[in-house]
């Protein structure tokens, strides 16, 4: 005999889109044909799945956590949950920290867990260059420790444990300043669609939905993986160093210099991942590095003015291969703080570091004065070189202008362990990208973008997407692929639309 849900499910199939289901019930659905692929709180893979985010605050309680074994799987609960109205989060490495967009306390939690292929295809292929098929539940580190023993990396992030998702947004790679963004190395994204296709993506398959994808998260459908070009990789000269208080002038000096004309970003090969941390209770800065030269050259000149800056604490300096250097930054696992982050982009000046380091302790002053955590910044220089390589290495919708000049993302966070202080941090973190924005606004150092892979939740991206230009075809790809706007209206996160949808 058929039981009622039996017999409503029918009855969906029939007429299509319904919302009669619970989220519960849709949980009992995608449990009798998934079964051990749906966890359900209690178990253990449930916690490890719903806690498995980078910030605390993004640990959230759905009702269920679907972890497809495969493709098919995958493309086959879409359908459930497309045909029941149901909204579903998706995860990959959850090294996103703003609540409610890799996660939901109120639909069905995608867990890309099982996604861990790693495969090297040599030449020739359809594809036309040598790739590497990356699932997305790889990480970084994980992604160069298997290249490696065959002389080959990706252009990938920058630290061991971030996700895939990186590529979704961009993505600044120690390579950017000779190939792009990470995006703009991907030859062909897998993708499960919100009818439950499962397209190969690529240049001359589906040019529109390729394009799209080089920067627009999950607005088009959900990656199961991505083929990253491959180039063969020496060893590089790297450094990761932490410098006493006592030095941030001079860090902030070597890297306006750095930026300035003839300074050493003019050096392609070289890339700087740097950060400026405060501590608002004890009016402290320390500044820190990790530094990436792409050739097995010992202190290069590039980075001649940061290496004569004494105080430090070394993390390993010198000519090394560069998983041990990406190594270094694995402690980037450790899930203890309640992070929020926002970002704001500044044009290259020899004012821009002093704004950014003024205003964030100025505003921190005044808001957050004993702050029980701290804050801080990650700047981030982004070359014309950077900017003309994307370009060059076949675009993407975010388009920035080589010709405007270099741009500075300066990320702001805040990191903290109670709850309560949610709001402070909201607060301080909206109030400093205001105060920049107006002092770089009256001085003519404003640059209207804001990058994606460091939104806070209240920011609008697509807006400032090829000047302007992108939005519309963006949206315009949405309808032709997503005709119903499952990924604008079931899945949180930064929608087409306006602002994000929040599945907290
Ligand atoms: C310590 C740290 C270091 C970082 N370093 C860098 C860096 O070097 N360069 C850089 O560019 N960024 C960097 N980031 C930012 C990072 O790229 C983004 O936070 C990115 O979203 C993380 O990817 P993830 O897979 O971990 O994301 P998740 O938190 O799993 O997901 C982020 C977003 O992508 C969506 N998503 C996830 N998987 C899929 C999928 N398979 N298909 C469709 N949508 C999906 C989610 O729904 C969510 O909206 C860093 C972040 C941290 C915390
Ligand atoms: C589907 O869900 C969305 C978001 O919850 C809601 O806005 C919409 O009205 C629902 N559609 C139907 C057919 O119930
Ligand atoms: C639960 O997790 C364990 C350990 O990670 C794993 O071996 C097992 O297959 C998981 N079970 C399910 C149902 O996912
Ligand atoms: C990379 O360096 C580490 C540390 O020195 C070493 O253990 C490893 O074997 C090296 N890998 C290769 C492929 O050279
Ligand atoms: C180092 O700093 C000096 C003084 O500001 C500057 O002239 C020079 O260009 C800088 N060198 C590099 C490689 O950035
Ligand atoms: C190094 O740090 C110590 C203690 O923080 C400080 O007294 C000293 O002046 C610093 N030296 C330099 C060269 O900055
Ligand atoms: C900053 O650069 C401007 C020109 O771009 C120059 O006039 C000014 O003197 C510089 N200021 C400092 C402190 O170097």
């Amino acid at each position: 005999m058929l039981g009622l849900l039996s017999i409503l499910i029918i009855a969906l199939e029939l007429f299509g889109v319904t919302s009669a289901f619970t989220v519960a019930e849709v949980c009992q659905q995608l449990q009798k044909k998934f079964s051990a692929q749906i966890l359900t709180p209690g178990s253990s893979n449930y916690t490890d799945e719903v806690d498995a985010y980078w910030s605390l605050a993004a640990w959230l309680e759905p009702p269920c956590v679907f972890t497809p074994a495969n493709t098919q799987e995958l493309a086959d609960g879409v359908k459930i949950l497309v045909k029941t109205n149901t909204t579903f989060a998706v995860r990959s490495g959850g090294h996103a920290p703003v609540t409610g967009l890799a996660s939901t306390n109120h639909g069905v939690l995608i867990a890309m867990t099982h996604f861990t292929e790693k495969k090297i295809v040599g030449m020739p292929n359809a594809l036309g260059a040598p790739y590497f098929r990356n699932g997305a539940a790889n990480r970084w580190g994980e992604v160069y420790e298997y290249l490696e023993p065959h002389g080959l990396a990706v252009v990938g992030g920058r630290i061991w444990p971030v996700g895939s998702a990186l590529l979704l947004g961009g993505g600044i790679s120690y390579f950017s300043q000779q190939k792009g963004w990470a995006s703009n190395n991907v030859v062909n994204y897998e993708l499960v669609t919100a009818s439950g296709s499962i397209l190969q993506v690529n240049a001359k398959s589906y040019p529109d939905l390729f394009w799209a994808l080089k920067g627009s998260s999950n607005n088009f459908g959900i990656v199961t993986r991505y083929d990253l070009k491959t180039h063969k990789q020496g060893k590089i000269f790297g450094f990761d160093r932490a410098w006493a208080p006592t030095s941030m002038s001079k860090f902030s000096e070597a890297m306006t210099s750095w930026m300035a004309p003839g300074g050493g970003h003019e050096d392609k090969k070289g890339a700087l991942m740097p950060s400026t941390q405060y501590t608002p209770a004890s009016d402290r800065l320390d500044p820190s590095l990790v530094a990436v030269y792409d050739a097995p050259v010992e202190n290069p000149a590039a980075f001649k003015n940061f290496t004569d800056i004494a105080n430090f604490t070394d993390l390993g300096t010198g000519v090394q291969n560069l998983t041990s250097l990406v190594r270094q930054t694995i402690g980037y696992q450790a899930r203890v703080f309640r992070w929020k982050w926002y970002v704001t982009s500044i044009k290259f000046s020899n004012e821009t570091m002093p704004i950014v380091i003024d205003t964030m302790v100025d505003v921190a002053k005044e808001l957050i004065p004993q702050f029980n955590g701290f804050v801080g910044t990650a700047e981030e220089p982004i070359t014309a070189d950077h900017l003309a390589a994307a370009r060059a290495n076949g675009g993407d919708p975010m388009d920035l202008d080589p010709a405007n000049g270099g741009v500075f993302f300066a990320l702001y966070y805040a990191a903290y362990t109670d709850p309560a202080d949610d709001d402070k941090a909201e607060n301080y973190l909206q109030t400093l990208i205001s105060r920049v924005e107006s002092t770089t606004k009256a001085k003519g150092l404003y640059y209207p973008y804001y990058f994606f892979n460091n939104l806070g939740i209240k920011q609008e991206p697509f807006k400032f997407y090829g000047g302007g230009k992108s939005l519309p075809k963006l949206k315009i790809i949405s309808k032709k692929y997503d005709p119903l706007g499952v990924f604008q209206k079931l899945v949180p996160g930064f929608k087409l639309g306006t602002g994000a949808l929040d599945g907290a």
